[in-house]
């Protein structure tokens, strides 16, 4: 079975297809309107959703060598909201018009089940970390929307975090990969920087990111590379702290992380680490780099895995700002 996938929630356009194979086509736009702001403005990103949709789904269709497929699948929440309704509505009027079976997806659930795709692939259950631009959330899996959470941030999501730290020094957006790449390439000291416990396995990331502005505006601020060093070590250690100790409390040692850091080549060198040798308290399953950020794929896989297992969605289907995946 041949599923597209459709994802616009908030600035990639994208489009795949996948099938019991696994990925026979994927294709990101990533929009650059939103770099002169510093940060995703949603009426632009969802008047360039519009204008590259049908070219995006185009370039996926060809790519594959499919036609038509057997179902469709968009996200439909979370996100913002004129972004994600441009993929749903293109979505549903492609599944009507086919008068192929509809499947809304939930974006989370897509980041939360892409490792799955994957080989080696994570069986249930497992521990999924899901962090990203608008997420940090740490799941239990259980089978196919049974996700209850454990812990989650209290405030920023990670990927704010390095979005606004990179603001602060003016690296651009999106500020994952320059501050990533800065921290990367610091041999010298790092400066020091609080890991925020809120308690439980949950996160903090705003005592953080107030620790680094107040750096910058000390006069014997460090160089760049020592603050993004410093940053990216404290979010790394918090990040791995509490997947750490999931593990523990759960005795479950399959953890399966996804969302855009976990393109951090940090966080990813340490989880790698944490599940080599024999006695490796973790076994991690991490996408390749470019399937953590926003893509289609994930998206045509849930909505597979959905169908799968029976699910169809009416085309009267709405868009959803919040909407926890598996409810
Ligand atoms: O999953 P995603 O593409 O979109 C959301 O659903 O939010 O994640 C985007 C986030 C951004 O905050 C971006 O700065 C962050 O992922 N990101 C990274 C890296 N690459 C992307 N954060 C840290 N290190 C990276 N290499
Ligand atoms: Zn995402």
């Amino acid at each position: 079975m041949q599923v597209l996938g459709i994802e616009t929630s908030c600035d990639d356009t994208a489009a795949a297809v996948v099938d019991a194979t696994g990925v026979l086509a994927d294709v990101i736009h990533s929009q650059e309107v939103h770099r002169a702001y510093g940060g995703v403005v949603p009426e632009l990103a969802g008047r360039a959703h519009a204008e590259k949709i049908v070219a995006t789904v185009r370039a996926a269709l060809a790519a594959a060598g499919v036609e038509k497929p057997a179902a469709v699948a968009a996200t439909a929440g979370p996100g913002l909201q004129g972004a994600v309704l441009v993929g749903l509505c293109f979505g549903k009027a492609l599944a009507a018009g086919w008068d192929v079976p509809f499947i809304g997806v939930n974006h989370l659930e897509g980041h939360l089940l892409s490792p799955l795709l994957e080989d080696p692939a994570p069986s249930f259950p497992f521990l999924a970390l899901v962090v990203s631009g608008g997420h940090t959330t740490l799941y239990l899996a259980r089978g196919l929307g049974d996700y209850p959470i454990l812990g989650q941030t209290v405030d920023d999501a990670a990927g704010e975090a390095w979005d606004k730290v990179a603001r602060m020094m003016e690296l651009g957006y999106p500020g994952g990969p320059p501050v990533d790449a800065l921290a990367a390439g610091w041999e010298g000291d790092a400066v020091v920087f609080p890991r925020p416990d809120p308690g439980g396995l949950n996160w903090s990331f705003s005592g953080l990111k107030t620790a680094v502005r107040t750096h910058l505006l000390r006069p014997d601020r460090q160089p760049d590379g020592a603050v993004c060093r410093g940053f990216q070590d404290a979010a790394v250690d918090v990040l791995v702290g509490r997947v750490l100790l999931a593990a523990a409390q759960t005795g479950i040692r399959q953890v399966a992380v996804s969302g855009g850091v976990a393109a951090n080549s940090a966080l990813r060198a340490r989880l790698a680490a944490l599940s080599t040798g024999p006695d490796a308290p973790l076994q991690v399953f991490l996408p390749p780099r470019g399937r953590c950020t926003d893509n289609g794929a994930m998206i045509a896989h849930a909505g597979r895995l959905r169908l799968l297992a029976g699910q169809r969605d009416p085309l009267s289907i709405g868009a959803r700002a919040q909407w926890a995946p598996g409810t």
